[in-house]
């Protein structure tokens, strides 16, 4: 006994982890319920009683810098880092640094732009401040229009002339001023209203607008690349519906509805009853605008429309109040980590 307590003395003493796992293994087969260590112990029950005393003593040695040899080995191998200099351990598990997920805005924004993607559109951006031409006036606003009163935009300095675009229109401006058909471009972008704000709107939110401008552009192309935008968005079952409404910068135009997506159309709290959610604005773009754009309106014709990534990202994900989309509050924001 004596022999294989020596032995194993010198066991614990060479000990050398490689990995953490190894310490566990060590402990296991000297202290283990099984191990070396603890089989000496119940043989030392039996041991004659002249014995006892220093077999004991070797015993207790044994155990106990058994103990320390593996408390020691894991603070040292615990305590290693990539960068404390020492060797770290390959084996261990890597830590996740927490990192945040995007917003559900810039989601659903980054999806409607790959749907469009998909159709040859590219992403066309402007400034957020804007002049009257861009916003309004190129686009046939009347200049008594009730959009370019006070309450409806924001003015930057008392100037009328300098405003917070309302909508993404005005970047669609800015490409027919200075492309030439055919021309198809979606503009997302952040827009200004003076709005009070509610659980249903907010001065400050988001729209991607699209146009598409070329020979022989007709309300059929307009109406497919809709529903294809719909299916896309919504799932294949959904269904779309056009209802005559009036922008200054199309002619006809149209609001668009979508059949809503959480009672599949037939009537819920969301869509009202009605089985239709609004998503859009659209029409074919009024010959005065291309005109006022520098488009020879003879020659081409082209489509235009327009929605609130708000109120999609709202229907999608069943939000009902637009404000917390604002409030960036971590517990609402997580949510969406991995939805698309
Ligand atoms: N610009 C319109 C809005 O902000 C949306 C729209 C775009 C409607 C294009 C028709 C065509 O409400």
């Amino acid at each position: 006994m004596i022999t294989k307590i020596e032995e194993l003395l010198k066991k614990v003493e060479d000990f050398k982890p490689q990995a953490q796992a190894d310490i566990e293994e060590f402990r296991i087969r000297l202290l283990g319920k099984k191990g070396e260590v603890t089989a000496l112990m119940e043989e030392f029950r039996t041991v004659a009683p002249e014995l006892k005393r220093e077999l004991g003593q070797k015993l207790n040695i044994l155990k106990s810098a058994a103990l320390e040899k593996v408390n020691a080995m894991k603070s040292e191998f615990s305590g290693r880092t990539a960068s404390g200099g020492k060797i770290d351990d390959m084996t261990r598990p890597g830590t996740n640094d927490p990192i945040g997920s995007r917003h559900p805005i810039s989601l659903v924004r980054n999806q409607i732009v790959a749907i469009f993607a998909r159709l040859g559109y590219t992403v066309a951006e402007g400034p957020e401040i804007e002049d009257d031409w861009h916003v309004f006036s190129a686009l046939n606003f009347p200049p008594d229009h009730p959009a370019r009163d006070m309450q409806d935009t924001f003015f930057v300095e008392k100037n009328p002339d300098i405003l917070l675009r309302t909508h993404t229109s005005s970047i669609q401006v800015r490409v027919m001023e200075t492309q030439k058909p055919p021309i198809r471009v979606i503009c997302p972008g952040r827009v200004f209203r003076n709005e009070a704000i509610s659980s249903r709107s907010h001065c400050i939110f988001h729209q991607v607008e699209g146009l598409y401008i070329d020979e022989n552009v007709s309300f059929a192309d307009l109406k497919q690349s809709i529903l294809y935008f719909a299916r896309e968005m919504f799932g294949q079952a959904a269904k779309i519906r056009l209802r005559p409404s009036y922008f200054p910068f199309t002619e006809p135009s149209a609001e668009v509805d979508v059949s809503c997506n959480l009672c599949g159309g037939k009537g819920c709290g969301v869509c009202k009853g009605t089985g239709w959610l609004e998503i859009m604005g659209c029409g074919m773009v009024d010959p005065n605008v291309l005109e006022a754009c520098g488009i020879d309106s003879t020659k081409y014709t082209g489509f235009a429309f327009g929605m609130g990534i708000e109120r999609i990202a709202m229907l999608k994900f069943g939000v009902r109040d637009i404000r917390l989309f604002f409030e960036n509050d971590v517990r609402f924001l997580r949510q969406f980590g991995s939805v698309l």
